[in-house]
């Protein structure tokens, strides 16, 4: 298999995340990185590689077949049209956007220009959550009623030095939180609707430190998820799911789903039934999935070239981008108004209410 030449726009911590997995990847070359930030540039010139000003000066100088875009969430759509005005496929960091109309407006684009769009909710890729979507696409779930989510973890204080993070948008819900929502949209489908509350009781900044809501699904799943920031807690993903070197992993659950044939735990894909008849006084049994790990985002970079390619389809669309931004930041708006918060469908024709 040759080498996929791809370029990397935005050297900050996830594009620089990037790099080194295409860097150690022998099936990837990185032919360039666009940069403006002189920590970024310094980082990518002590690694040789070729970095350039601006993404326009990387398109112009280099031959990629992928762009990989990781660069704050408000320049996404602007940078995708240019590669993609190039013949060339993206895959954007999430959130897809910061707005939903620029992302309807990147929908657009992938329709005009027919180039693939993979947006980087990078826990689809782990064999865990596909399992488990396996398993409710068997139905061995039966109906799923109801999801409990927890997402509770502690940053150090520096952590806040960085001012955006104290702000409105910067906290855990649109950082953190929208990767467990978008897994809970990947396995059970559209949000209906959501209710929300919020706290910043503890560090006193304007954004959220701790957050709740109520997300109504389509399928009739009634999901309830929890988030902090200042938790000294083991139940998130991040701890729990060994996706990342950086986290300690720690052996307990943060996701789980009951039906009306059985109950799902992740990430250890613990599969609860009843053997006969289904009754509360009846012993439970438990069947477990055991998986092989993987890097997720190498898994990433791979299913992005063969997307690229055309011998896949992403796994996360410009759409699947839409859907989790909007019941987000419906969640963001129900937990400020303290309303109920209905969220639309978007299909190819177009919005529905
Ligand atoms: N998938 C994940 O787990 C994950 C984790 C962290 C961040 N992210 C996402 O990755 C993206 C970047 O986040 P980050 O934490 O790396 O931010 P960051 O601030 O560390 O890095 C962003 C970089 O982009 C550069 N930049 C800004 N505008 C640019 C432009 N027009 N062209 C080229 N470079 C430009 C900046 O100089 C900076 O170096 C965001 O969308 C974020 O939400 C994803």
């Amino acid at each position: 298999m040759h080498k996929f030449p791809l370029a990397v726009i935005g050297a900050g911590v996830m594009g620089r995340a990037h790099i080194e997995r295409i860097l150690k990847t022998p099936e990837f070359a990185l032919v360039g990185v666009a940069e403006p930030g002189d920590v970024g540039r310094q980082w990518c010139a002590e690694r040789h590689i070729p970095t350039f000003e601006n993404h326009a000066a990387l398109l112009a100088a280099t031959r990629p077949q992928g762009v990989v875009i990781a660069t704050p969430n408000a320049t996404h759509v602007a940078v995708a049209a240019d590669c993609m005005a190039s013949g060339l496929a993206v895959l954007i960091e999430k959130p897809v956007t910061d707005t939903l109309a620029a992302a309807e407006r990147l929908i657009q684009l992938e329709k005009d220009t027919g180039v693939p769009v993979l947006v980087g909710h990078h826990r689809r890729q782990n064999p865990i959550l596909q399992k488990a979507r396996q398993i409710v696409e068997e139905g061995r779930l039966g109906q799923v009623v109801s999801a409990n989510v927890m997402a509770n973890f502690y940053k150090p204080d520096a952590y806040f030095d960085v001012a955006w993070r104290r702000q409105v948008g910067g906290g855990p819900v649109l950082i953190n939180l929208i990767h467990d929502i978008d897994m809970l949209v990947y396995l059970l489908g559209d949000v209906r609707a959501v209710q929300g509350s919020q706290s910043n009781a503890v560090r006193g900044f304007e954004v959220e430190d701790t957050a709740s809501a109520l997300f109504e699904f389509a399928c009739g799943t009634q999901a309830v998820m929890t988030v902090s920031d200042t938790a000294v807690s083991p139940w998130c993903w991040d701890l729990c799911a060994g996706e990342q070197s950086q986290y300690p992993r720690q052996n307990v659950q943060s996701h789980f789903l009951s039906g009306t044939q059985g109950a799902l735990s992740l990430p250890d894909l613990a599969l609860w039934h009843y053997p006969g008849e289904r009754h509360w006084h009846h012993a439970l049994t438990r069947e477990q999935s055991n998986l092989h790990e993987i890097d997720v985002y190498v898994q990433q970079l791979r299913h992005f070239r063969a997307v690229a390619e055309r011998r896949e389809t992403p796994i996360c669309s410009a759409l699947d981008g839409w859907r989790t931004l909007q019941a987000t930041q419906a969640w963001l708006q129900a937990a400020r108004s303290g309303q109920r918060q209905t969220c639309p469908t978007f299909s190819a024709s177009g919005k529905h209410t």
